[in-house]
This record gives C-alpha cells, sequence and structure tokens, in this order.
C-alpha cells in the first residue's frame, strides 16, 4: 500500500512524540512491505510565528489530499496573551470543522501492568476498557460567542448549540462501536438544566429504540458520570457524549491507565482522511527536556493505520509492541511515578517499541 500520510507536530512536547510515532510508521511499512510518504505541515503556535494564522491554507490543503493524518499537540505559554488575534488552539478547532471530523474516539483501555500507575486502587482500574465517542465539530465549541460592555458590566457569551441531525450521526457511530464490543452504550449529558442536552437525550433515545434495540443503553448524567467513572470504570463499554462534556471526562479518565501520555484518539467523519492525535495537550511543562511520553501518539499512529489505512494486522503489530514495552518495564516519568531511577527518554521508549516490531 502507498499512502501519504501529514504529519502536523505542533507546538511543545509536538515535534518529541510525533517524531516517535513516524519512526514506528517507518518500522510499519519496512516490515509490511507498504509505502508512506510523511510531509510535515505547520499548525497552531509556530504557523502563528511563522504565517500569522494557527492554521495555513496549505496546511489545509495537503490534509485534504492526504489518506491520514497525524497530530501532535498545539498551544502553550509563548500564545496564550488573552488579547492576541488568534490562537493556536483555533488552528485545531479549524482543521477538526473543515474535514467535517464530528467523531472523536477515545479509547481508556488499561494495560494490566500499569495498574500500578494509576493514582487509583489497581482493584478498582482493573478492566477497565471504555471506547469514548466525542461529538468534535458542535455544541458550545462552536457556539455563537462575543463579549460587550465594560466594568462590572463586562459580559462574555458563548451559546451551546446542538441540532438532531448532529446527534443522530454521532450516536448511531458509537451504537454501531457497542455492537462490535460488549454491547452496552451509555449517554452522557446534562439534561436536567441544559436545553441542548434534552433534546440529545430525546433524540439518542429515538435513534436507539428505533435503530439499535439489540443494545443495552442507558443515560447518566455528567456530574455523576465523572464520579462513577473513578468508582467503577471497568462497568462502562462505549459512552456517547457532546464536545465539553467529552472533553473534560476523557482527561479525567486518563488517570485510569495511569497517564494522559497513554491515550490516543481519532477523529473521523463520513468521509475523507481522519485526524489522529494524543488526546494530551502540548505540555509545556515538559517540553524540550526529551521525557514526554510518546506512547499515547503511537498508539494513535496504531488507530491511523485501523481506521484510515485498513491495516489491521499492522494496527495490531503497533499495539502489541506497546504492550510488550510496558510489560518490559519501560516507563517514561509520567509513568514512573514514585520511582524516578529506572525512567526511559522519549527516544528511548519509541526505539523500544521499534524494536518490537523489528522481526
Ligand atoms: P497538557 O495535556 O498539555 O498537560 C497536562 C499535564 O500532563 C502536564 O503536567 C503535562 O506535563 C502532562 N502530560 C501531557 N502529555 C504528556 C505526555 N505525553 N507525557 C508526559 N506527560 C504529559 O495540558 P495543559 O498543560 O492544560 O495544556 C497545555 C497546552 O496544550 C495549552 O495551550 C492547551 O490549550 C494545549 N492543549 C492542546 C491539545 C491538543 O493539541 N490536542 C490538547 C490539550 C491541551
Ligand atoms: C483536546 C484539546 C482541545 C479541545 C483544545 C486544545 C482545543 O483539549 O483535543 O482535547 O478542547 O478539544
Ligand atoms: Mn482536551
Amino acid at each position: 500500500m502507498n499512502s501519504s500520510i501529514v504529519l502536523l507536530p505542533g507546538d511543545g512536547i509536538g515535534p518529541e512524540i510525533v517524531e516517535q510515532a513516524r519512526l514506528v510508521l517507518a518500522k510499519v511499512a519496512e516490515r509490511f512491505g507498504h509505502t508512506f510518504q510523511f510531509s510535515s505541515h505547520q499548525i497552531g503556535g509556530i504557523a502563528i510565528d511563522e504565517t500569522g494564522d494557527p492554521l495555513p491554507q496549505a496546511t489545509i490543503d495537503a490534509c485534504r489530499e492526504s489518506a491520514a493524518i497525524l497530530l501532535g499537540a498545539v498551544g502553550g505559554p509563548k500564545w496564550d496573551d488573552p488579547s492576541a488575534k488568534t490562537r493556536p488552539e483555533a488552528g485545531l478547532l479549524k482543521i477538526r470543522k473543515e474535514l467535517g471530523l464530528f467523531a472523536n474516539l477515545r479509547p481508556i483501555k488499561l494495560f494490566d501492568e500499569l495498574a500500578e500507575a494509576s493514582p487509583l486502587r489497581a482493584d478498582i482500574v482493573k478492566g477497565t476498557d471504555i471506547l469514548f465517542f466525542r461529538e468534535l465539530t458542535g455544541g458550545i465549541y462552536f457556539g455563537e460567542s462575543g463579549t460587550s460592555g465594560s466594568g462590572d458590566d463586562e459580559t462574555a457569551f458563548q451559546s451551546m448549540t446542538y441540532s438532531a441531525g448532529e446527534v443522530k450521526r454521532i450516536v448511531r457511530m458509537a451504537a454501531q462501536a457497542a455492537r462490535g464490543r460488549s454491547n452496552r452504550l451509555t449517554s452522557v449529558d446534562k439534561a436536567n438544566v441544559l436545553e441542548p442536552s434534552r433534546l440529545w437525550r430525546r433524540v439518542a433515545a429515538e435513534v436507539m429504540a428505533n435503530e439499535f434495540p439489540d443494545v443495552q443503553y442507558d443515560v447518566v448524567l455528567v456530574d455523576s458520570m465523572a464520579m462513577h467513572l473513578i468508582n467503577r470504570p471497568s462497568e462502562f463499554d462505549v459512552v456517547v457524549t457532546g464536545n465539553m462534556f467529552g472533553d473534560i471526562l476523557t482527561d479525567e479518565a486518563s488517570m485510569l491507565p495511569g497517564s494522559l501520555g497513554m491515550l490516543p484518539s481519532a477523529s473521523l467523519g463520513d468521509s475523507g482522511p481522519g485526524l489522529y492525535e494524543p488526546i494530551h495537550g502540548s505540555a509545556p511543562d515538559i517540553a524540550g527536556k526529551g521525557i514526554a511520553n510518546p506512547l499515547a501518539t503511537i498508539l494513535a499512529a496504531a488507530m491511523m493505520l485501523r481506521h484510515s489505512l485498513g491495516l489491521t494486522e499492522e494496527a495490531e503489530a503497533i499495539e502489541a509492541a506497546v504492550a510488550a514495552v510496558i510489560t518490559d518495564g519501560l516507563r517514561t516519568p509520567d509513568l514512573a511515578r514514585g520511582d524516578q531511577s529506572k525512567s526511559v527518554s522519549t527516544d528511548e521508549m519509541g526505539a523500544a517499541v521499534v524494536a518490537k516490531l523489528t522481526v
């Protein structure tokens, strides 16, 4: 297979972790006889610095023509000035919208050996295997916003909107995925307070009753879900929720497998290239130190092979290689927690995964 892959390293630790994922993909290509053509493009703060735009047109064009996109992270203190004309994060939101990537899949799966790396008790986190579907191109992130007034009357607003069509398509995708797993779907909303959540709840229930009567379905309020996630995580299978709730709940859920640095994601639409990225950000506190965990990005590359390139065996090979390095005891500092004496660097972790793929 000959595929063009766009790399969007971005800011902070982005370039460090994307480089490790690229090396892993290059190894997969060599081992399985594929050709991946990589090209790097700008997004985020670095794109603002060089072009004034967090998502230059050349980047959008390259993404549209690609088979798939692998992104590191965007943002950082350098671009955090609240009065700045634009922000790195705007580039990420725009590429998701431009490419119609309405479904963000975020698997939260515990590697058994990492149960000790979780700040939660091992007996609680054991068996965790949740697949979040976060709606990604609607809701409050893309609502009308504005500011007015001054002094104590200075006001800012951002509205939350969902249409029935937006709810149907993400619920359908999540329910389909549930059929291929344990056949259970949980929808998370705030229907006791928010109007868009009441629409979400009603439309989701209709889709489930009419099209997926075989899938066991329940609804949970988002505040309650925040609690259940750390109390009984192993009881959830597929979870579908809106844009902001999904953002927050998955960062919370990252503590189940032990680190934000372990969680990949896939952003998919009805057609066209998918975008793959770790769920974490640019980690400015550790950028440039060579200690970021590259595994989330490497696992995102595996999701890319599976979902965009149809290379299931290759995706499984990467996942097995990651599991093997974990079993061998390799830990970047985020996973080593109390015992930093044996922790490895970003490059060492990437090289260890590549070595496992060498047959
Ligand atoms: P963050 O996810 O960057 O970092 C949170 C904490 O987790 C930090 O202590 C960081 O060191 C740690 N961490 C994250 N990834 C890690 C990894 N791979 N290995 C080891 N440790 C890791 O969140 P933040 O600090 O709140 O945000 C920093 C910047 O990143 C902000 O500008 C934010 O907007 C941006 N951000 C971007 C994305 C994205 O590009 N998809 C996602 C989240 C945040
Ligand atoms: C994520 C990030 C982004 C989001 C930001 C950086 C726009 O937190 O990918 O989870 O909120 O979607
Ligand atoms: Mn986030």
